[in-house]
C-alpha cells in the first residue's frame, strides 16, 4: 500500500508568542509550495491555531482534545470546536500526555470522538524501554489493542499510528532508533494489526515514526523503516532544522 508521505510538526508548548508562531507557520506554508509529494500537518498549541493557514499541502493539527462534544468541562477543548476551526488531524495519546495520566481507555475514547467529527486521529504508541528480551513487543501489542478497542474496519482505515518509543524522544539523532530496528518494530505492529483486522486493512494504516528525527537520520529511517513519514517535535520549531526532514520525506521513492 502506498501512502502520500506525511510529516507532522508537533510544536508542543512552543513558541511563547503568537508572533513567533505566525512567522514559523507562514515560512512553512511558503516552503510547502515546493513539496512534490509530502503533506504537512502543523500542530501548534491550540491558542495559536490561527497562526497556521491550511492549504493544499498544509493541514492544521491539534495536540490533544476532549472526548465529549460540549458541556461543563472547564479548560477542555471539544472535537467539534477543533473541527469548526479547520483542524483535520488530532494527535492523541502522546507519551507526554500519557505521563500526565492519560491511559489507553481515554486514548480510545478520544480517538473515537475525533473520528466522529470527521477528523483523523494520530494515535501515539511507544514503549518506555527497548529491552533485549523483547518485552516491549508485548507492551506495544497491548497498547495497540486497547487504544483501538471497539473500532470497526471502516474506522481503522481512517486512523494514523505514530510509533514513538519514549526512550528516543527529545534527544539527538544518535539516540534515535536505528533504521533497521524501526523496520522490525513496524513489521511487528503490522502483524498485530493484521491479527485484528486482516492483512489488507493492516497494511492500509499509515505508520509514522517519532523520536529525535533530525536531518541526519531522516533519510535512512524513511528508506529502511517502512514508514509513511514522521512525527517531529524539537526539529519542527525552526525552518532550518525542519525543512531538510520534510525534503527527505518528499524526495523518498518507495
Ligand atoms: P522529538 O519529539 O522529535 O523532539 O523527539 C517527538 C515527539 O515527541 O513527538
Amino acid at each position: 500500500m502506498k501512502f502520500r508521505p506525511l510529516v507532522v510538526a508537533n510544536w508542543k508548548m512552543n513558541p511563547t508568542s503568537l508572533k513567533e508562531a505566525a512567522l514559523l507557520g507562514k515560512s512553512l506554508s511558503k516552503l510547502s509550495l515546493s513539496f512534490k509529494k509530502a503533506n504537512l500537518v502543523i500542530a501548534p498549541p491550540t491558542i495559536y491555531l490561527s497562526a497556521v493557514k491550511p492549504s493544499k499541502k498544509v493541514f492544521l493539527g491539534a495536540q490533544n482534545v476532549f472526548w465529549d462534544k460540549s458541556g461543563a468541562y472547564t479548560g477542555e477543548i471539544s472535537p467539534v470546536q477543533l473541527s469548526e476551526r479547520g483542524v483535520s488531524y488530532v494527535i492523541v495519546g502522546h507519551s507526554e500526555r500519557r505521563a500526565l495520566g492519560e491511559d489507553d481507555f481515554l486514548v480510545n475514547k478520544k480517538a473515537r470522538a475525533i473520528l466522529a467529527e470527521g477528523m483523523t486521529p494520530i494515535i501515539c504508541i511507544g514503549e518506555l524501554e527497548h529491552d533485549s528480551q523483547g518485552k516491549y513487543l508485548a507492551f506495544l501489542s497491548n497498547q495497540i489493542k486497547s487504544s483501538l478497542k471497539g473500532m470497526s474496519k471502516s474506522d481503522i482505515t481512517k486512523i494514523i499510528l505514530a510509533y514513538e518509543p519514549i526512550w528516543a524522544i527529545g534527544k539527538d539523532a544518535k539516540s534515535a532508533m536505528e533504521a533497521n530496528d524501526l523496520h522490525e518494530t513496524v513489521l511487528y505492529i503490522q502483524k498485530v494489526l493484521s491479527e485484528l483486522y486482516g492483512r489488507a486493512v493492516a497494511h492500509s494504516i499509515p505508520i509514522l515514526y517519532g523520536g529525535s528525527v533530525k536531518e541526519e537520520n531522516a533519510e535512512s529511517l524513511m528508506r529502511e523503516g517502512a514508514i509513511a513519514g514522521f512525527l517531529v517535535g524539537g526539529a519542527s520549531l525552526s525552518v532550518k532544522t525542519f525543512v531538510p526532514i520534510v525534503k527527505a520525506v518528499d524526495s523518498f521513492r518507495s
